[in-house]
């Protein structure tokens, strides 16, 4: 048993990062049998299912579409807020019922939540049925860990607390024919002082340049039409590296692949060069949509948060993004309820949202979790006072959404069609702003660039007709 230590994952060493080879011995365990994953929180978690569902699948198992007859579940947890972590053992809740009823039933939970010291202990202690764990550094043994929960009658719990080494070569099972998911840099430094994934992910690594190029040349010939470069913080790629390249001339060589749309999420502003900016400006393949997540328009708030820069610096790369990036949208993510923000410092929230009017904002009442530097501070705001913020914010930042999208009625957009929508008889798709856009057109066309005209805005998406 191999049980996550946070004072081990906190630390930092200058130990370099060796790359190793996906390799598994271990065949046939899931023959006849199916598996069901739920998947929790952001892209990083996103990918790392798909990762899992391949290598299941090369052990036999078949997927199925409904958990309560799956013969394996395994839950994908994301820790970055309570409501995460509530939603997790909500689910494990009805799996217990589940085993009841169906004994031979393999549950197994991995993710960030797997690698929290406390949720382990939590494990342990009430969820001893849980078949098996794993943490966000071990995906690649996975094979190994099952089939000793499979042998053994007792839970198998392996969780390193350092992240070790970086593995090349893990199999995939893409959820998109046409969009796809590429790793470029793994775990975060920055330690934001309410965030846990430099705890959950581990210290920055950066995978190489040339495994990245060829793995996006590979998803070209297989007919991929975008990649979305992934990290917690990818504007620091490469930075761990020290071979004299960084995400600037990343950018560069991607958009040299050819690809037709690359995306990358997610970005600090302290890492946002002005190279960056107008390598996005210079390429026609990097699409003009950039994640700046800013949590706080409060100087005071940024410094307790220990986000590296004030409001001031931010609206300064804000602007020089608008100037130089022709069209391009900008998105964010807020946190309301910091501990110590007072009415003054959310006004200087508000006010700064008034000056961005960002394209799409995701928000949050702050969440304080375990261990980190804010779970410290003293927090004098009521649960209530933050949720009225939380409502004020989404009416400010929703009246921008929707204003943004309005601007667009009339202008033809570039749209990949992914698939029909929900509403019958039309196709959806994203413009090369990000924005999701649902159209009548032809159902040829899905998997294609094709031009859209924009006839109506909503807060959330557009409405469009296929340009012939
Ligand atoms: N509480 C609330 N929101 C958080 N985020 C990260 N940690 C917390 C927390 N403890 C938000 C940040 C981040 C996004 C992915 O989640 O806004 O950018
Ligand atoms: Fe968390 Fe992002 Fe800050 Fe890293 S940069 S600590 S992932 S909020």
């Amino acid at each position: 048993m191999n049980l996550p230590d946070y004072i081990e994952a906190r630390k930092r060493t200058k130990a370099k990062v060796e790359i190793e080879h996906y390799s598994n011995e271990i065949k046939n365990i899931g023959n006849g049998k199916t598996y069901h994953i739920k998947t929790y929180g952001c892209q990083m978690n996103e990918h790392d299912s798909e990762n899992i569902k391949a290598i299941l699948e090369e052990l036999g198992f078949t997927y199925n579409d409904n958990y309560l007859t799956s013969d394996l579940i395994l839950l994908n947890t994301c820790s970055i807020r309570e409501n995460a972590h509530n939603k997790a053992f909500g689910m494990l809740g009805r799996l217990k019922h589940l085993k009841s009823t169906r004994p031979n039933l393999i549950v197994g939970l991995c993710g960030c939540m797997a690698q929290e010291e406390g949720v382990v202990k939590e494990l342990l202690d009430k969820y001893k049925w849980v078949n098996f764990v794993f943490g966000t550094h071990n995906l690649h043994r996975l094979p190994y860990i099952l089939k000793k929960a499979l042998d053994n009658n007792v839970s198998e719990i392996e969780v390193f607390s350092k992240e070790g080494n970086i593995i090349e070569g893990m199999p995939v099972k893409r959820d998109s024919k046409y969009k796809a998911y590429v790793n470029i840099i793994y775990g975060c430094d920055k330690f934001c002082t309410y965030c846990i994934v430099p705890f959950t992910r581990g210290g920055q690594r950066s995978r190489l340049k040339e495994d990245i190029i060829a793995e996006v040349n590979e998803l070209i010939k297989e007919g991929y039409m975008e990649v979305t470069l992934l990290g917690q913080n990818v504007n620091a790629y490469g930075k761990d590296l020290n071979l004299g390249y960084g995400m600037e001339e990343l950018l560069e060589e991607v958009s040299k692949t050819n690809i037709p749309r690359i995306r990358f999420v997610t970005s600090h502003p302290w890492d946002f060069t002005d190279g960056m900016i107008d390598c996005i400006a210079r390429h026609e393949n990097i699409m003009p949509a950039i994640h700046l997540p800013v949590q706080s328009g409060s100087n005071k708030i940024l410094k307790l948060m220990g986000r590296r820069y004030s409001r001031e610096d931010y609206l300064t790369l804000f602007s020089k993004m608008k100037e130089r990036i022709p069209n391009v949208s900008i998105s964010t993510d807020i946190i309301v309820g910091f501990p110590g923000e007072d009415e003054q410092d959310f006004k200087d929230t508000l006010d700064l949202v008034e000056k961005c009017k960002f394209d799409n904002a995701f928000t949050f009442i702050y969440s304080k979790r375990e261990n980190t530097a804010a779970a410290k501070l003293k927090d004098n705001t009521s649960l209530e006072d933050k949720e009225k913020r939380l409502y004020e914010l989404n009416k400010v930042v929703n009246k921008y959404f929707l204003e943004n999208n309005q601007k667009l009625i009339g202008q033809i957009v570039p749209v990949l069609v992914e698939g029909i929508s929900d509403k019958k008889n039309e196709l959806y798709g994203y413009t090369d702003t990000n924005k999701l856009i649902n159209f009548k057109g032809s159902v040829s066309n899905i998997g294609k660039i094709v031009p859209v005209k924009v006839t109506a805005a909503k807060t959330w998406s557009l409405d469009g007709e296929q340009d012939e």
